[in-house]
């Protein structure tokens, strides 16, 4: 089965059709850019227009980068805040007349690395962390997801994704020691709660991590994801076969 996996992002939505039987992306992904914050109803056009790209009739998976319960979001850190209580995938599947699963952007990268990348076949304890506008994550045991926001972990007074994203480093034109630095001392916050055995890092980032993981030094195994950035499409669109879309 084939399922249009879409990653909305701080800066864009981007998707592409993926084979749920081995996680690859069948075509190029399309990239929509959306610099200004996208009001609901603008981003569901934005997902529309996205699925017309490839002519899109059958079954979609949403990353979506906030906490999500059921077809509800309850939060939008990087994105509008109209999305706060919104039933994204009733939103989703009126706008494109596709049946639509929603799933946290870590949680569906997760569910794509654990699957058929970096922790294929690990059974133990793993931490996903994805490192974009936000810092996303997720946590894995005997396979088993479960969602979290350690993103918003209290550090330095303020939340820990406003010192450590990829976007802090760019924004503040911090150098890879120094954002390293910043990073592994984060990664030493979670290690001593949680004691993860591997640890996965995802985000457009995630490509030069030879650049950045020698200042990370952390206890567990650290690896970069597989998919890279393109995690989050497969992750979302192996969400929606999992669980089974909503009906439009
Ligand atoms: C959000 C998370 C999301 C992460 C990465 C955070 O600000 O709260 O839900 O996974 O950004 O996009």
């Amino acid at each position: 089965m084939n399922v249009l996996g879409i990653d909305i992002g701080g800066s864009a939505l981007k998707g592409a059709p993926v084979d749920i039987r081995t996680g690859e992306l069948l075509a190029e992904r399309c990239r929509i850019a959306t610099p200004d914050p996208l009001s609901p109803a603008k981003m569901a056009r934005a997902v529309a227009e996205l699925a017309r790209q490839f002519h899109w009739r059958g079954p979609i998976g949403i990353g979506f980068p906030g906490v999500i319960h059921g077809p509800r979001i309850l939060t939008a850190a990087n994105l509008h805040k109209g999305f706060i209580g919104c039933n994204g995938e009733k939103l989703f599947a009126g706008a494109t007349g596709c049946p639509v699963a929603l799933i946290n952007d870590a949680a569906a990268a997760g569910l794509a690395e654990m699957k058929f990348g970096a922790g294929r076949d690990f059974a133990g304890k793993t931490l996903l962390l994805t490192l974009g506008t936000g810092v996303g994550s997720a946590l894995f045991y005997r396979g088993v997801l479960f969602p979290c926001e350690l993103g918003h972990l209290p550090l330095k007074g303020r939340d820990a994704e406003k010192y450590v994203a990829a976007s802090v480093k760019e924004k503040k034109d911090l150098s890879w020691a120094k954002w390293g630095t910043r990073l592994g001392r984060y990664i030493g916050v979670l290690e001593s709660i949680l004691w993860p055995e591997l640890i996965i890092i995802g985000g457009g980032v995630s490509a030069e991590h030879r650049k950045f993981f020698k200042y990370l030094k952390p206890r567990a195994r650290l690896v970069p994801a597989r998919f890279l950035n393109g995690a989050g499409i497969a992750g979302a669109a192996l969400w929606a076969a999992e669980r089974g879309p909503r009906k439009a």
